[in-house]
């Protein structure tokens, strides 16, 4: 859910964006100047807040805007008046009067309740999602029992056709994440299923692993041939097959994210490219001139811009010198496609940084594999860069470490501990990449804390220990202007929270909280209770597991806790090496 805060008080700011973050809403703000950006959000803004001290400006005004933005979404916008904090609880505030009965008033006590009514409503307009499915077809049963193995534990319900005709039948019903079959039917064979999978779905990409006994090269080729994703041999493990899986999805993730805009004004040329990316699961826009790509790159912000070059209005270098000027789109990937194939044409697209050209008439399909190809480049570039976000904050962690002599090397073994409990409980790649960020940052929000506070020796008074759990808070602000670590705030946010309800900040309870913050909060419990403190010593390990053991169900998740139990039962000796191996 976003709500969009028309606001411009500083304080104000600040106490909104921890009840949000704190709700696990997503927030924007905007100032009473700029409020006809609300039209243009997307996603579009779920409910508003105005600041109270409108009320002597134009409040009608703005409600109006608040209102056409509604009727243009099909619905009303709720509006919430935040009052001033100090008010008295029966008196009704000028700018609430004047806005009208439909504005509900909030304040600093009331906020949060009506927020989660928001928040359900927008939840209820959301489709409901169920476990994701996935389709294997084949004759016998004998391996339909390691696939459900492999693949039900990690979220996924494995629906099952003996042959290709019923799985043609499923696929039309059905939305299914992947299909797994068999190369070896009976009637039509997997390899022609593959082929009507591609050809005819009309829906989303739909990734096909081919399953077979044949190392034979030339069998692998033909599957490819007949367009599959992948080839497993039918020996695999239940480990091999969940990690194919996954590296698929990410891959269909990662497609649906990828915006082409493709640039002509040959209507037979979009179509035709249309089409062709279309098939393989990207998202396509298209524009008959540079000038109509300009306006829409600047909207959608695509990855690859694939263009002609002799356009009316704006031609395709025109078009491609002035991405490279915008400061958010000049790192966009451009291809040309053009019937100019002169050396002095190559040149001067590479000097404005084009990444291919191809002269027509070119294969459709070497167009779609050299666009993927640039794609991946790209996507292993951010995820670089993401790593170096990490390393980055690492940094960070490593000076507010210096701070404390007691909580060096605390970072790198909550991290540790919680990625083998993570691989032990079997999440997938993806949540094992964001709990290796997560349980890396998770204590980043004490480099807001202050010395006399965080370095205090012996407990803290009330006060005191209230100020350090803002770190929770903190740690999540610090980082949410970084959108790839969106996924790994909740993270952050809530690795404080008990299973029974009594932790914080937002006091979640059970499954409420993220799977990935339950996991660190063991890790996180472990090491505080092992490592020695000014005030006391480390509790030896067999103590702390019993702690782990006595807690589980109240303080710790009893699913994570059993399995971190279980990895480390009669591994107590290297565990203990594992602790003596950290810097002093
Ligand atoms: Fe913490």
């Amino acid at each position: 859910m976003l709500i969009v805060n028309i606001i411009d008080i500083l304080f104000y700011r600040a106490f909104l964006s921890k009840i949000y973050l704190t709700a696990g809403v997503d927030y924007r703000f905007l100032s009473p100047d700029a409020v006809q950006e609300l039209a243009g959000l997307d996603p579009p803004a779920d409910a508003v807040l105005v600041q109270d001290s409108y009320a002597g400006c134009d409040c009608r005004d703005l409600l109006g805007t608040i209102r056409e933005v509604g009727r243009k979404a099909g619905r009303e916008l709720p509006t919430l008046c935040l009052r001033p904090f100090e008010e008295g609880a029966h008196q009704e505030h000028h700018a609430c009067q004047i806005l009208g009965p439909e504005v509900i008033p909030v304040n600093r006590l009331t906020l949060a309740g009506v927020l989660a009514e928001l928040k359900a409503a927008a939840q209820a307009r959301q489709p409901v999602a169920g476990p994701r499915k996935i389709l294997f077809v084949d004759a016998g049963r004998t391996l339909l029992h390691v696939v459900r193995a492999a693949l039900t534990s990690s979220g996924f319900r494995v629906v099952s056709a003996r042959n290709a005709e019923d799985a043609l039948a499923l696929c039309r019903r059905h939305a299914f994440e992947l299909v797994l079959t068999s190369v070896l039917l009976p009637g039509m064979s997997g390899l022609e299923l593959c082929r009507k999978l591609k050809e005819d779905n009309a829906g989303p990409y739909l990734p096909v692993v081919m399953l077979s006994s044949s190392d034979n090269a030339l069998d692998m080729d033909t599957a490819f041939n007949y367009g599959a994703d992948d080839y497993l041999l039918k020996s695999f493990t239940a480990e091999m097959l969940s990690k194919k899986v996954s590296e698929h999805l990410d891959i269909a993730e990662r497609k649906r994210h990828n915006k082409i805009l493709v640039v002509d004004d040959s209507k037979l040329t979009r179509e035709m490219l249309r089409h062709n990316f279309v098939k393989n699961g990207h998202c396509v826009l298209t524009a008959e001139n540079g000038a109509k790509a300009l306006e829409i790159a600047l909207a959608e912000q695509p990855d690859v811009v694939v263009t002609d070059i002799e356009m009316p209005e704006m031609d395709g270098y025109e078009l491609c010198e002035r991405l490279r000027k915008h400061p958010e789109l000049r790192n966009t990937l451009v291809v040309i496609m053009s019937a100019r194939g002169h050396a002095s044409d190559i040149k001067r697209g590479e000097r404005l940084g084009v990444s291919r050209y191809f002269v027509k008439p070119f294969d459709v399909e070497k167009m779609h594999l050299v666009v993927e190809q640039l794609l991946g480049e790209s996507y292993r570039h951010i995820k670089k860069e993401h790593e170096h976000v990490l390393s980055s904050m690492s940094a960070l962690i490593t000076a507010l470490e210096a701070r404390d002599e007691y909580t060096k090397g605390h970072t790198a073994r909550v991290s540790r501990m919680a990625m083998r409990l993570g691989r032990a409980m079997g999440l997938g790649e993806r949540e094992l990449r964001n709990l290796e960020i997560g349980s890396n940052l998770h204590d980043i929000g004490k480099i807001g804390v202050r010395d006399a506070v965080l370095l205090k020796p012996g407990r803290l008074s009330p006060e005191e220990y209230a100020v350090i759990q803002e770190h929770a808070v903190i740690g999540a602000e610090i980082l949410r202007p970084i959108a790839s670590l969106a996924p790994v705030l909740p993270l952050i946010l809530l690795h404080h929270e008990r299973w029974d309800g009594r932790g914080y900040p937002t006091a979640i309870s059970g499954e409420d909280i993220p799977q990935g913050a339950r996991i660190i909060a063991i890790a996180d419990a472990f090491d505080a209770m092992t490592t020695d403190r000014p005030y006391r010593k480390g509790m030896p390990l067999t103590h702390a597991l019993g702690v782990i053991r006595d807690e589980a169900g109240r303080q710790f998740c009893p699913i994570c806790a059993e399995a971190f139990l279980a990895m480390l039962d009669g591994e107590a000796a290297a565990v203990s090496e594992d602790l003596a191996d950290e810097p002093a």
